[in-house]
Formats: structure tokens, C-alpha cells, sequence
């Protein structure tokens, strides 16, 4: 395997890498503290190439390749995991899935926007009661003259409080199980459409989420996106895209945790030296160096196996399943390395250990990883 990168690839990663320490890295603390959604640093984002990173040129995006969004997601991630996953999203279960699955219309009408971050989307899966269980979809469509009726409420929904349009999950047709569900592109202005309050969380705080509550909201039959029936695979595919962003946050993230522990362990002194010359915390920084260099790996794997374009689904599970239990050993370990001053607002390291919990949920959990990555090995 090739592991050099190219000239595309790696001015792609600079140019996200001085986005994050020029203009995000200052705002994520009080992003955090004021649970604010960066309004102006999407649309940076957006300016740059990085909403739509894999769209192809003709709908608005950079057409790049899955690396390169790897690579530019762990840099913004780096700075504030919020904004990485408010471009994950975007991205991978937004973009993606109306390019793979779109008609030229659907394109047409809603990449370009979506690209340069004028439109901001959001993805409409999960339930109250059906999470884990994403099949178990209570939201129904109903065909009724020229379009679609839809009722049900989604949870969790990341970007929905800023959001224009939701890729809204719905049952067509109960008897069918997975081939019952369809996807639909839902304007937030439809009527009938309410976005909740936004969810009050641990962390990942600038990435505003909410539920999305569906009262007879009525579209097109031009917003059906792909097949009817095929609503599930749409959704199953644009999660292994998804899996490949939440990993590359965690490489992010994890790496945060350890940048910041390395700087402060080589200025704060105990028993006349510094910190890092004692072999307890070296431990530590060799430890997290180590893992965080493993899951990088698994991630390029896994986005160079994308790009091949063959069936990615178990080395995406793998990235994300490792990088999400790295990202959270190396928030832990940071936190031991500021002592007390990691407990404390004042310092990144209780950030980072609040924003690495969620990479081991959201996604699929790291439960679900498992599964995922087990049933692939027992097909083969
Ligand atoms: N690619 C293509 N097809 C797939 C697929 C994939 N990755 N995964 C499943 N399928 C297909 C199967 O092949 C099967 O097709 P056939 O019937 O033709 O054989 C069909 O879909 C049904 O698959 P399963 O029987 O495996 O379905 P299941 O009900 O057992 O569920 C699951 C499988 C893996 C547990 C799935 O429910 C799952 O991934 N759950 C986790 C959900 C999740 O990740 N939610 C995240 C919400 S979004 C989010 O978190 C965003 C955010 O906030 C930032």
C-alpha cells in the first residue's frame, strides 16, 4: 500500500490545517461554551471546498477523493470536533448520498448550495425507537395525489436547528421490512415540519442537534431519493461514508488530547523537572502517539478502499470502532497528564474528553461496530 500522498491530497490537508490553527482553533472554546452553532466558520468551510469535498465538480464540489476528505476532516478536528462533525455530516450523509443516489434533478437543485455551505443539510434515521435498531422506523410516507405525506419524529439530529433540507427516513411500506423504507428530501421550511429545541449535551456543543417532529409535512414525489424501497441500503451506505468521517474526527480529536498533553507535560514542573521527563507520563505520550498512528492507518485504509470503489463496509466499521476507543483513551490519559488542571474549563483537556465520548456512539456504536465487522467476517 501506497502511503505517500499526493500533491491534491496534501494541499487539501494544508489548506484545512490553516483554516484550523488560523480561524477555528481560537473559537472553539467559546463554540463550546455558548453551544454555538459557527455559522461563519462553515461557510469558511464552504469557501475552501470542504462541504462537499467529494462532489464532483459539475454539482459545485472539489471532486476529490475519500483520502483527501479523511485527511481534511482529522485537521479541522484537531481544532474543534464540533465543526469536524457539522462537515462530516454534511458530507458524507448528506452529499453523498444524493450524489450516489440522486437524479440530475435532485443534484441539480441541491449540491451546489450544499457544496459552499448556503445550504445546510441533515440526516433523518434515527427514532426515539430506533437508534441501534435502525430498521425499526416508525416515520411513514403515504402517496397521496402528487406527493408524499409524511408523519413521525426523528431524534438526535445533528445540524437540524441550522438545517434547509433532511434526508427523512420513512416506512412506504410496513410489510416490506428493510425494503419498506424510503428517503426523502425534506425542505425544513415544509409546513408540517417543526425542529425541537436544541438537545443540551456533553459535548460536540457548536454541533446543534435536535428532534425533528413530522406533522402530516407534504412533498413532491420529486423528493423521493433513489428507489422506493431502497431507503435502507441508501442509508446503510451513506453511514459507511459517515463511519469513515467519525473516525477521521476521532483521529482529530485524539490527536488534540495529545498535542495539547505533549506542550503542557514539557512546561509544568513536579520534583525540579518537567513532567515529561518522568517515565510515568512518558508512558502515556508514547502510548497515545502509538494508537493515534494505528487508527490513522485504519482510516487511510479504509478511505483508500473507498476510493477503489469496492464494498468498504467492514474497514470503515474497523476505523471507526478503534479510532473512537482511541480518541477516548487519549482524552483520559490527557486529562491524568493536566492533573488538576484538566478538570478544570480553563484547559482543552475536559474538552476534548467530552467531545471524544460521542465518536464511540454516534454512527453506530462501538456495539454496532462490532456486529458489523462480525457478520462481514462470517460472510466470507
Ligand atoms: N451497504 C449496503 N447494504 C447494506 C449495508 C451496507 N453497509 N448494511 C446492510 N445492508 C443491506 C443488507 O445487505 C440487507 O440487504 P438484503 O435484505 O438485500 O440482503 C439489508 O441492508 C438489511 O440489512 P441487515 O439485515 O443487516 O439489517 P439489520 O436490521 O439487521 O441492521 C445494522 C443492521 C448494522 C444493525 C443497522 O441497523 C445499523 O447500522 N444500525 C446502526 C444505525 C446507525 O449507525 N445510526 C446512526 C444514525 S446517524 C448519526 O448518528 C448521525 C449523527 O448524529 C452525526
Amino acid at each position: 500500500m501506497d502511503l505517500d500522498l499526493t500533491a491534491e491530497q496534501t494541499l487539501l490537508r494544508d489548506t484545512a490545517r490553516d483554516l484550523a490553527t488560523k480561524e477555528i482553533l481560537p473559537r472553539a472554546a467559546e463554540i463550546d461554551r455558548a453551544h454555538e452553532f459557527p455559522r461563519a466558520l462553515v461557510s469558511r468551510l464552504g469557501a475552501l471546498g470542504l462541504l462537499g469535498v467529494m462532489v464532483p465538480e459539475k454539482w459545485g464540489g472539489a471532486g476529490m477523493d475519500a483520502v483527501s476528505y479523511a485527511l481534511a476532516l482529522e485537521e479541522i478536528s484537531r481544532a474543534c470536533a464540533s465543526v469536524g462533525v457539522i462537515m462530516s455530516v454534511q458530507n458524507s450523509l448528506v452529499c453523498a448520498p444524493i450524489v450516489t443516489s440522486g437524479t440530475d434533478a435532485q443534484r441539480a437543485r441541491w449540491l451546489p448550495g450544499l457544496a459552499v455551505g448556503e445550504t445546510i443539510g441533515c440526516f433523518g434515521l434515527s427514532e426515539p425507537e430506533a437508534g441501534s435498531d435502525a430498521a425499526a422506523q416508525r416515520t411513514a410516507a403515504v402517496k397521496s395525489g402528487a406527493g408524499w405525506v409524511l408523519n413521525g419524529t426523528k431524534n438526535f439530529i445533528t445540524n437540524a436547528p441550522a438545517a434547509d433540507i433532511i434526508l427523512v427516513a420513512a416506512k412506504t411500506d410496513p410489510s416490506q421490512g428493510t425494503k419498506g423504507i424510503s428517503i426523502f428530501i425534506v425542505p425544513t421550511d415544509t409546513p408540517g415540519v417543526k425542529i425541537g429545541k436544541p438537545d443540551d449535551k456533553l459535548g460536540i456543543r457548536g454541533a446543534v442537534s435536535a428532534q425533528v417532529f413530522l406533522a402530516d409535512a407534504t412533498v413532491g414525489l420529486d423528493a423521493l431519493l433513489g428507489a422506493e424501497g431502497e431507503g435502507f441500503k441508501i442509508a446503510m451506505r451513506a453511514l459507511d461514508g459517515g463511519r469513515i468521517g467519525i473516525a477521521a474526527q476521532a483521529v482529530g480529536i485524539a490527536r488534540a488530547a495529545f498535542e495539547d498533553a505533549v506542550r503542557y507535560a514539557q512546561e509544568r514542573k513536579t520534583f525540579g523537572q518537567p513532567i515529561a521527563q518522568h517515565q510515568a507520563i512518558q508512558f502515556k505520550l508514547a502510548d497515545m502517539s502509538t494508537e493515534i498512528e494505528a487508527a490513522r492507518l485504519l482510516l487511510w485504509r479504509a478511505a483508500a478502499k473507498k476510493d477503489t470503489g469496492a464494498r468498504y463496509t467492514r474497514e470503515a466499521a474497523m476505523a471507526k470502532l478503534f479510532a473512537s476507543e482511541v480518541a477516548n483513551r487519549a482524552a483520559k490519559e490527557a486529562v491524568q497528564v493536566f492533573g488538576g488542571y484538566g478538570y478544570l474549563a480553563d484547559f482543552p483537556a475536559e474538552r476534548h474528553f467530552r467531545d471524544a465520548k460521542i465518536t464511540e456512539i454516534y454512527e453506530g456504536t462501538s456495539e454496532i461496530q462490532r456486529l458489523v465487522i462480525a457478520s462481514s467476517l462470517l460472510k466470507d
